[in-house]
């Protein structure tokens, strides 16, 4: 295996890229948070909203989640070649479980937990993010791959969640997440964390030396009363029990929410990261969705290593890694050549799909997801742009076909493109004599800004693409669309706040 390679997204199932392309106690940092096995949860996230599930995300979870031959190699390959204990748990909860999905699910997670402990340092930490659906068999799992003394802590994230459709339920309101920590070795990073004292503390600090410092008399048995200033207190340490990061499951939801459905907020993994590592240290995130462990990593000045199996999540981390910090991510797996990008397109059952999403990054689009409405139907992705006075964005709406085209595309693109700045059609096979001619009589765009003519309607090909041929148009200087634009952050600078114990 070569060595690891840092600050990367890999795209692709997250196994294999464990077993092929990270080495042994290389790793300072895990966090995961995989697709929880829970049904609800899947409605909520892969069904478009006319109720049929999405196709795009159907490879990723189904496949993963359902026992097919797939999760049946997997059961047999833990038990016979895993971790003897592990094989052993893993035999009596199958026999106590059965085929089902939910067996399915401890399977697929088991060979990846087994790959995660043996890539994290001994130095490391490892924190699942689960929910009660899963908790108690991941635990079970956990406690035999890295030994139970390892356990360290079961966190408890509690969300505000009185309002919002989870506050709906004719029930007890479910209102926490539960990050489950191990360490793997005896030694292992961990720097406490304080929140501000609470009113309360701040009012025991009632007298005032001469300087004006509030200060308290502190006893404990069997020493002599000391003081205590409250200017050199550091505040109330983190419990196990967060109640002070708000979810994104609350109706305020503020600029950080990308749209991303799982998306979790900065401040929890910016915890987790600052807690459990140090500068320069390696985080990876093996589910990382829209990529909030990368982001708090670099912000951070630490290194990462993301990876998800979607090109909708890597197009939307690559774009918040450029719009948080201007910073062009290298992406391992993807199409590097024309016959791999035909092959994505191939892929069953949602080539189509993925073909899409990994062209749109290619010029800087944004995917418009697949919650399309009204006159975003026939758009596949987006570029914003603000020129003129008043600062109202523009559109350049992008179509994307992998399969056969012909003039009438173009023709359709022109009528969805009539209300638009700009059309751009990315295609993988070449256009045809009457495509051109149709692009062509479109005519021109004009900038008032750069008082400069742009086609109308642009034809791209991925051959094209890859010489990098990009759109003709404006200089972007993008604003929000289905997919938000991160904001700006900026990297921390100086030593770490807290102090270790
Ligand atoms: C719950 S989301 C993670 C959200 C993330 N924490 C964030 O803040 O955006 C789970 C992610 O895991 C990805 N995923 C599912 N199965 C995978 C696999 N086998 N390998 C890699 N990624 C996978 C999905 O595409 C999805 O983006």
């Amino acid at each position: 295996m070569n060595e690891l390679k840092t600050n990367v997204l890999y795209f692709g199932d997250n196994l294999e890229i464990l077993r092929n392309h990270i080495p042994d106690n290389s790793i300072d940092l895990i966090y995961l948070d995989p697709p929880f096995n829970s049904k609800k949860d899947y409605n909520i996230l892969f069904k478009e909203s006319s109720g049929v599930e999405s196709e795009a995300q159907i490879k990723a979870f189904t496949d993963t989640w359902h026992w097919t031959q797939i999760a049946e190699d997997i059961y047999h390959d833990i038990v016979v070649n895993g971790p003897l204990k592990v094989g052993k748990l893993i035999g009596a909860l199958h026999d106590a479980i059965g085929n089902n999905d939910v067996m399915a699910y401890l399977v697929m997670m088991t060979a990846r937990l087994i790959e995660l402990h043996r890539v994290l340092k001994s130095t490391g930490s490892l924190y699942l993010h689960c929910d009660p659906t899963a908790s108690h068999y991941l635990k079970l799992v956990l406690d035999q791959i890295f030994g139970p003394a390892n356990f360290r802590r079961e966190i408890i994230w509690s969300m505000e969640t009185s309002s919002g459709f989870k506050s709906q339920a004719n029930m007890w309101i479910r209102g926490h997440d539960t990050i489950l920590m191990y360490k793997k070795g005896k030694n292992y990073n961990f720097y406490r964390q304080f929140l501000p004292l609470d009113e309360r503390t701040v009012r025991r600090y009632d007298k005032v030396d001469d300087e004006g410092r509030r200060y308290k008399i502190y006893y404990e048995r069997g020493k002599e009363p000391r003081i205590v200033y409250l200017d050199k207190s550091k505040g109330r340490p983190v419990t196990d029990v967060w109640t002070d990061i708000i979810s994104f499951q609350t109706v305020n939801r503020g600029p950080e929410y990308l749209g991303y459905p799982t998306q979790k907020p900065l401040a929890l993994l910016e915890r987790i990261i600052q807690a459990s590592s140090n500068e320069g240290d390696i985080v990876l995130d093996p589910f990382c969705g829209c990529g909030t462990a990368v982001v708090a990593a670099q912000k951070l000045n630490r290194r990462w290593v993301g990876i998800d199996i979607t090109h909708l999540a890597i197009n939307l981390m690559r774009n918040r890694l450029k719009d948080s910090f201007g910073i062009k991510a290298e992406v391992i797996g993807e199409p590097k050549d024309l016959a791999g990008a035909k092959s994505l397109a191939l892929e069953k059952p949602d080539g189509r799909y993925q073909f899409q999403y990994w062209s749109l990054g290619l010029i800087g689009a944004r995917p418009l997801g697949e919650k399309k409405k009204g006159a975003d139907k026939g758009i596949d992705g987006v570029i914003q742009f603000i020129d003129g006075a008043g600062g109202k964005p523009k559109r350049v709406i992008v179509q994307v076909k992998s399969g056969h085209v012909g003039a009438n595309a173009i023709r359709e693109l022109k009528a969805v493109a009539a209300s638009e700045a700009m059309g751009v059609f990315i295609t993988l096979e070449p256009p045809t004599g009457p495509m051109k001619v149709e692009a062509v009589d479109a005519g021109y765009y004009h900038s008032p800004v750069y008082n400069k003519d742009y086609p109308k309607i642009q034809i791209l090909t991925i051959e094209e693409l890859f010489a990098g041929k990009m759109v003709d148009m404006p200089p972007q200087a993008q604003t929000n669309v289905t997919f938000a634009k991160a904001p700006k952050i900026s990297k921390k600078e100086g030593e770490q706040l807290s102090t270790g114990i």
